[in-house]
């Protein structure tokens, strides 16, 4: 493969995580030891902020500062969600890429994000090559929902699942504290999968789990829900559920649907507001006392409780994707392929970028039990080794420091 010299782009994507910006923190510094990158640059808020030229110096940081991105949480450049039309619909987008990759001399283009963001990598690779422009393009993995295809789990992931199982050992604890009968409803992000949710049973590690999950994988039914709720209700006067944002009827309507309305770029609706619902339809039920808890936000950018094996995978694809690159690689996305027994190993791999755009890596149906309100020993198994390892991070006055970057501008 020849060598290619030029600048690179690397741009972050979608939905923020813990470890986003251990990806950046690993493409930066193996850019800059990269002697055929010239200049490193970053793009503000994705492809939205390219199409505008934004861009910001990378090779003018302190090396300090950029070490401090490997505990500083969501998208320190910025993100998007902005969905390219295909060339052939509108070429318009394509054109203002390759004018300004062509007037930078960039060479290299590494894109950080989910299923989306892989698409429109995707959609740029192909266009770089139609047109005969040699660019390397590259997908770095990123989402909490590790809903990305072709890959054993995705950065970001590990750490929101430790996130999510400590909240809920916590939050069982607290339930536990009056003699009163009490319902607790707690709902985490993931949209069509149920990753995420399905990780609140770890806190089974801590003695403190959920009684009831509930995954998008599995058609929800009100009456069966409600019925599941009494009996444990009536059993322990405790019950404490894990629930997905994604979850639907069989009609496909999501059940938080209702409560809130906003779409993104990409036309997916905004979940939320879920917990607070069903345990509002619990209370009409039982009369128990009852709390519907959103994780919300802080589940995706819980940096202080970010799984030190995550923020190592999430430098580990940055790296890579920039080393392979560099070595001839284009048209590929990082992937990790794994093995659990006898031990935890990831190993890096290249996966083509049309495997992983658009489609969705759900549970597997084997994983949740026959009634679909928890999940099975196989799935905590896949999630345990993810959560592993506590990050060492820097303080200042009792808080975390983040990185703070220049970002100056390229003209
Ligand atoms: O990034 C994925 C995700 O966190 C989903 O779990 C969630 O539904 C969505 O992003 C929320 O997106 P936004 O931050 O754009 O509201």
């Amino acid at each position: 493969m020849s060598e290619l010299i030029g600048a690179c782009v690397f741009a972050q994507s979608g939905g923020p995580t813990a470890v986003i910006n251990a990806s950046a923190y690993g493409v930066i510094t193996a850019a800059l030891a990269a002697t055929e990158i010239t200049h490193v640059y970053g793009a503000a808020n994705g492809i939205a902020g390219l199409l505008k030229g934004k861009l910001y110096d990378l090779g003018q940081e302190d090396a300090q500062e950029l070490e401090y991105l490997l505990n500083t949480p969501s998208s320190e450049l910025g993100s998007c969600r902005y969905k390219m039309k295909s060339h052939v619909e509108d070429e318009t987008d394509y054109i203002t890429i390759l004018e300004l990759f062509k007037r930078l001399n960039v060479r290299y283009f590494f894109y950080n994000g989910g299923n989306d963001s892989m698409d429109t990598c995707d959609k740029v690779s192909r266009y770089f090559e139609q047109v005969g422009y040699e660019c390397r393009v590259m997908g770095i993995p990123k989402t909490i929902d590790n809903d990305l295809c072709g890959t054993d789990h995705s950065p970001g992931f590990g750490s929101a699942a430790k996130y999510i199982a400590t909240s809920i050992a916590e939050i069982c604890k607290d339930t536990h504290v009056y003699d009163a009968g009490t319902v607790t409803v707690v709902e985490m992000m993931g949209r069509h999968a149920g990753w995420l949710a399905g990780s609140s049973a770890l806190a089974s590690f801590s003695c403190a789990s959920p009684d009831l999950i509930y995954l998008p994988e599995v058609t929800f039914d009100m009456q069966e829900f409600i019925e599941d709720v009494t009996e444990v209700y009536n059993r322990k006067k405790k019950c404490l559920i894990a629930v997905s944002e994604g979850i639907s009827y069989a009609d496909g309507s999501f059940v938080s649907e209702a409560t809130v309305s906003a779409t993104d770029g990409f036309g997916h609706v905004q979940l939320g507001g879920l917990a607070v619902t069903l345990a509002g339809i619990i209370h009409q039920r039982t009369g128990a006392k009852v709390r519907g808890i959103e994780l919300s936000l802080l589940q995706r950018c819980g940096a202080h409780l970010a799984s030190q094996t995550d923020i190592d995978e999430a430098r580990r694809a940055g790296s890579f994707a920039v080393e392979q690159a560099v070595a001839g690689v284009s048209g590929k996305m990082v992937a990790f392929k794994c093995k659990r027994d006898g031990g935890y190993e990831c190993e890096l791999i290249l996966q083509p970028l049309s495997v992983c755009a658009n489609n969705e890596q759900k549970v597997p149906r084997e994983w949740i039990n026959e009634r679909g309100n928890y999940i099975t020993d196989e799935f905590v198994d896949y999630v345990l080794p993810l959560i592993q390892g506590e990050n060492t991070r820097a303080t200042v006055n009792g808080l975390p420091r983040f990185a703070q970057l220049k970002k100056v501008p390229v003209l």
